[in-house]
């Protein structure tokens, strides 16, 4: 197999023209731009014509460049019937199409139902609601929550706790990472991840990360999420946990120990070790920061809005943590044994 060189190759190839043209000259994105880039073009030739310019440049394929993936493009093409070229995914992410080809998804969607090719993003720069939104364009979350909560208590909880890929693609470690979120004061709305603009209007200007991160060192200890806490939840602000892949794979699937509540339930303080919170940029994206090993863990102070049974230091809710996985084994009998149990904490439209 000699697919590992070939994609050394590519990325040698990327590394070359980054250090030698990309950085120092625009690749000449600017020119395709001058009509890709403004709203005019989406006004006259519909949305799909237009290229979120701030979007655009924050992932790589801006240093591929438009003309390595389009590169027959006559010039001032307009409206003169030519249709450019296009690069298919599979062209420089060969591994990725082999392993994806595998799954039973593969014959539902192609790369470009997920993926916009101008606003792609690595993972780590995205919420797990960024995440989601991907799968919803197909899956309606409405009948998603329905069909899952035939075996899945509280399945609309999970689902907001949970991207899709964290139950549907077989990933390794998992991670949890804290967004921000923010509702209009006095009301009792939905809570959204909260933007940069309002992050950024309560540091007035400073990096939105200090927020959490009061002393700017990179890291947000206990002391700091009991500080957050403290100040923003009465201000309609929370700190919302997901469990997402550390690695994100295309293996899509349905994973038989998904079912096992003691896949999450039961795995102790291990599987919340490593967690971030996801701090909105300006272009959209977020930028991670690491949590203190442990901190999370602490659902008094540290994440009060986010707990997972069985997963915590509290010595009482991981007794409830093992009768879940208990009940786990009868899943009709847990089912009344959970609505019971969390019948506080579930959404008042949940009958
Ligand atoms: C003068 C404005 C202008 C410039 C500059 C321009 N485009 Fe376009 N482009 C258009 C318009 C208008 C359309 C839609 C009409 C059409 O397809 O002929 C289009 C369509 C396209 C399409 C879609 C064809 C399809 O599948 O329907 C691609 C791809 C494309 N352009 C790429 C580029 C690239 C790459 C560059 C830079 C090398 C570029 N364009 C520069 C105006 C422009
Ligand atoms: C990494 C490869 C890549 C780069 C870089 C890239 N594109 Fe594309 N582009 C594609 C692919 C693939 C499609 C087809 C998407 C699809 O089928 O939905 C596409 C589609 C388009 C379309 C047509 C959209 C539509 O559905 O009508 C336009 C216009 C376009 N690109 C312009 C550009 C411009 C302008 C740039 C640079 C600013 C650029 N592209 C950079 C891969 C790329
Ligand atoms: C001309 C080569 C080329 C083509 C064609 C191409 N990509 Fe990429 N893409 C790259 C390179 C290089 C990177 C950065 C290194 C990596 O992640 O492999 C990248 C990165 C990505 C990323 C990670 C986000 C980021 O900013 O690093 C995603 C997601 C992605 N590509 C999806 C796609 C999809 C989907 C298509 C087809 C619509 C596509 N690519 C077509 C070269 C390409
Ligand atoms: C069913 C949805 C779906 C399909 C189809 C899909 N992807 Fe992805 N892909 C994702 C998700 C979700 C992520 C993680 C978030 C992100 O980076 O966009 C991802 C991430 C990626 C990444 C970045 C991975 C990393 O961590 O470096 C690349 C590259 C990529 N996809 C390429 C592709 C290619 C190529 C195809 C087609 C063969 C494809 N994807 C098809 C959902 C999909
Ligand atoms: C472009 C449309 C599209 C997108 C986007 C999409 N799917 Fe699908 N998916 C389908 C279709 C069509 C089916 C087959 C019908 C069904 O089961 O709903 C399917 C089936 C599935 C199945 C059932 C597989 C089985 O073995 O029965 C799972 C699981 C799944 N998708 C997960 C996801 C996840 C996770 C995402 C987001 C990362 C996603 N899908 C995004 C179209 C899509
Ligand atoms: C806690 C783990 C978990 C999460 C989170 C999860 N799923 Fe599933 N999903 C499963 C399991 C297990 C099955 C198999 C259940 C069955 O066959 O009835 C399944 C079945 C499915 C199916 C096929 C049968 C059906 O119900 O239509 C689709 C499609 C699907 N999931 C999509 C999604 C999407 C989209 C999301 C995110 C919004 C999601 N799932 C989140 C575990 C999960
Ligand atoms: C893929 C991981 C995963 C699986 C599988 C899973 N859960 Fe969960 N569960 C979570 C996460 C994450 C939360 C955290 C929700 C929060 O506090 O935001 C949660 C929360 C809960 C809660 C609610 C706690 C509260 O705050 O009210 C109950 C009850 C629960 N799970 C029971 C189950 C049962 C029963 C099963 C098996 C049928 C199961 N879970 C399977 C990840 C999982």
């Amino acid at each position: 197999m000699y697919v590992p060189n070939r994609t050394l190759w590519m990325l040698l190839t990327v590394l070359i023209v980054l250090a030698t043209s990309a950085r120092a000259a625009d690749p000449g994105n600017g020119m395709c731009m001058n009509c890709h880039g403004s709203k005019e073009i989406m006004r006259l030739e519909g949305e799909n014509k237009y290229i979120d310019p701030i979007k655009f440049a924050a992932t790589t394929h801006a240093i591929v460049g438009c003309t390595t993936c389009h590169d027959h493009v006559p010039a001032g093409h307009l409206k003169d019937g030519y249709v450019p070229s296009k690069a298919t995914c599979g062209d420089c992410h060969d591994p990725v199409l082999k392993e994806y080809a595998k799954s039973f998804h593969a014959s539902k969607a192609g790369c470009t139902g997920c993926h916009n090719p101008h606003e792609v993003r690595l993972p780590v720069f995205m919420s797990g609601d960024d995440i989601n939104s991907k799968c919803s364009r197909c899956h309606d979350s409405r009948k998603t929550i329905q069909s899952h909560s035939k075996w899945l208590p509280q399945a609309e909880l999970h689902i907001d706790s949970l991207p899709c890929i964290t139950c549907h693609t077989g990933s390794k470690d998992y991670v949890i990472t804290l967004t921000i979120e923010s509702r209009k004061p006095g009301t009792k709305g939905d809570f959204k991840n909260a933007s940069y603009e309002e992050l950024a209007a309560l540091e007035k200007g400073e990096e939105v990360s200090r927020v959490i991160d009061l002393n700017g060192d990179n890291l947000v200890s206990l002391e700091e999420l009991r500080a957050f806490n403290h100040k923003l939840r009465g201000k309609n602000m929370r700190l919302w946990g997901m469990m997402t892949p550390e690695v994100v794979t295309h293996s899509y699937q349905i994973l038989d120990n998904r079912w096992d509540c003691s896949f999450c339930h039961a795995s102790g303080p291990r599987a919340m070790q490593k967690s971030f919170i996801a701090f909105p940029d300006k272009s959209g994206g977020y930028i991670r920061i690491a949590v203190e090993k442990g901190a999370i863990l602490d659902i008094l102070y540290g994440t009060p809005d986010f707990y997972m049974l069985g997963s915590t230091r509290s010595t009482y809710l991981n007794i409830i943590g093992a009768l879940i996985v208990a009940a786990g084994m009868s899943v009709p009998l847990a089912h009344g044994f959970f609505r019971f149990l969390t019948r506080k904490n579930r959404k008042e439209d949940d009958q």
